[in-house]
């Protein structure tokens, strides 16, 4: 059966960056927030990193690039292929496989001292069963005392305001401007929307618009929380985006100790 968030992430994989003004600099930015919280956390790197939802890079080149051991996994075959390649042409060493973050375990044996899952990945996961499969999937690829990271969206206050709009970047490099935003729609439970991203770019009178569509759950923090707890992570925290400098909430959470 077609999985339409892996549709929705195959054809975005060419145009990903450009939901960033600048995405080198979102690269050397997220990856410099993460790394701070994870040497406060657990240590320095060399570390053990997996980014189970690693999609064109964002975070774990970052990562790769500070020093971190990172093997990086997601559902999209073009999007691993396109870090794969952004990766080499950065110098990062780092390895790549596909992985259902749901099941983890079927093509990643290892542990790790961290496992992320960053820019709102886990909203992709639309039941609690989703979200239940995918802590317990997170937690048997840890280490004992090993660091959960993962960001999503602000949805505590989003469902208050059901927002349609949201500008995402715009950047003007000499003779060729490129604008993205989305256009959310939201069925009626009031906490699922399709998720319809439009990239323009162009210049004078030529001018070309891709479009690309998704579907979303707005994950709230308790309840993101509580399916962590269950799948038998502990010591669960929030931080914000005004004391970490990431630009979403984050989550943290610790594998027990043996
Ligand atoms: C918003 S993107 C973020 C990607 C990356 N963390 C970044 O910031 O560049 C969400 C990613 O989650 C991946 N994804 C969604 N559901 C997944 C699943 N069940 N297993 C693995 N990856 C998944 C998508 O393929 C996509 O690459």
């Amino acid at each position: 059966m077609p999985n339409p968030v892996r549709r929705f992430y195959d054809r975005l994989a060419r145009d990903y960056h450009l939901i960033y003004a600048d995405w080198n600099a979102a690269i050397e930015s997220q990856s410099r927030a993460i790394d701070r919280i994870v040497r406060r956390e657990v240590g320095a790197p060399p570390l053990a990193l997996l980014d189970c939802a690693c999609g064109i890079g964002t975070q774990a080149i970052g990562l790769a690039l500070r020093g971190y051991r990172v093997h990086a996994t997601d559902l999209s075959g073009p999007a691993l292929k396109r870090a794969r390649r952004e990766a080499r042409s950065r110098g990062a060493q780092l390895t790549f496989a596909h992985a259902d973050l749901g099941d983890l375990g079927r093509s990643v044996s290892s542990t790790f001292d961290v496992v992320i899952c960053c820019d709102n990945s886990l909203a992709h996961m639309m039941t609690a069963r989703d979200l239940a499969r995918a802590a317990r999937s997170v937690r048997a690829r840890l280490k004992p005392g090993g660091l959960f990271l993962a960001s999503i969206r602000d949805y505590d206050r989003i469902v208050r305001e059901h927002p349609t709009f949201t500008p995402q970047a715009l950047s003007d490099v000499p003779g060729n401007l490129r604008l993205s935003f989305q256009y959310w729609k939201w069925h009626r439970d009031g906490r699922t929307y399709d998720q319809h991203l439009f990239v323009v770019r162009g210049r004078g009178e030529r001018w070309t618009i891709r479009h690309y569509g998704g579907l979303s759950h707005a994950l709230l923090r308790g309840e993101l929380g509580e399916h962590l707890r269950r799948g038998g992570l502990a010591k669960i925290r929030w931080l914000m985006p005004a004391r970490t400098g990431y630009h979403q909430p984050i989550v943290i959470a610790r594998s027990p100790a043996r």
